[in-house]
């Protein structure tokens, strides 16, 4: 049956593949981004794929989010995934208080005024919340506490909303990707000859021995949002080569 979803950060990366997923199945797809090119580059090439822009850090950009669904899309949504987030590097040494507002709102503030805004038409279709968390809100890494922190802290929000949110029809969970071939280190300004060392020594870390690709998290998130489960809440469920039990 066709379902209609709302994927935050789905201007590239996993967002973006996710959003291609579900268009090709034939849903009613809403991206956000801040980057309007590739956002009008994808609605070009996915006629009636919604395309907002939306930056985290900016007040009332859930308004606009909202406002849609309830004209155009006649309040059903059926699955939020909570997806848009970015990297930085944090040695508690000099860390600011700019990176760490930073930080907490694009992974956690933002995400509960969406969830809170969207909560009316996810009561109406007894749907579903994916949060994209990642596998350092599961392991401790050092010198991305901010980051790590700041998914570890979704994890609990996955959990305390599936028990807020159960008595509604609600099903709240998680996917925690390792590390992804996306653009996400180059998106956080490190330079290359970096990216290439710590790809590099991912190769030895990561159990299974490669990064992963957008669609090993896509294939594992699909089954989370459609498998035809109704009984999976509360889960944070890793996806990630098992580094998180390494
Ligand atoms: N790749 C990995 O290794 C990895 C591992 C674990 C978890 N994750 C998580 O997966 C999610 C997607 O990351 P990705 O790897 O696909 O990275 P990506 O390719 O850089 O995509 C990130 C997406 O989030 C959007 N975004 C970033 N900061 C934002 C902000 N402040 N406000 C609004 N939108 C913002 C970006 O928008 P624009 O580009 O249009 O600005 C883009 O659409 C993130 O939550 C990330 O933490 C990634």
């Amino acid at each position: 049956m066709k379902k209609n979803i709302l994927i935050t950060g789905g201007s590239s990366g996993i967002g973006e593949g996710l959003a291609r997923h579900f268009y090709n199945k034939g849903w009613a797809v809403m991206i956000t981004g801040r980057n309007t090119e590739r956002l009008s580059n994808l609605a070009s090439e996915m006629p009636g794929l919604q395309a907002f822009e939306y930056d985290s850090l900016k007040e009332d950009q859930e308004a606009p989010l909202v406002q849609f669904i309830r004209e155009h899309w006649k309040g059903k949504l059926d699955v939020l995934v909570n997806n848009a987030g970015h990297v930085a590097l944090t040695p508690i040494k000099g860390i600011s208080r700019k990176t760490l507002e930073e930080m907490y709102t694009t992974h956690l503030i933002a995400p509960s005024l969406l969830t809170a805004g969207c909560l009316e038409f996810l009561t109406l279709s007894k749907g579903q919340i994916i949060n994209v968390s990642s596998s350092h809100g599961i392991k401790a890494f050092p010198e991305i506490s901010a980051y790590g922190s700041a998914k570890a802290a979704l994890n609990m929000l996955t959990k305390i909303w599936a028990l807020e949110l159960a008595s509604l029809g609600i099903r709240v969970n998680a996917i925690a990707p390792g590390p992804t071939n996306t653009a996400v280190l180059a998106n956080a300004g490190l330079p290359p000859e970096i990216i290439q060392a710590i790809h590099q020594s991912e190769k030895t870390t990561i159990p299974l021995q490669r990064r992963g690709e957008v669609e090993d998290i896509v294939a594992n998130a699909a089954l989370l949002i459609d498998s035809g489960s109704t009984w999976l809440t509360g889960v944070v469920l890793p996806v990630d080569g098992g580094i998180s039990v390494s």
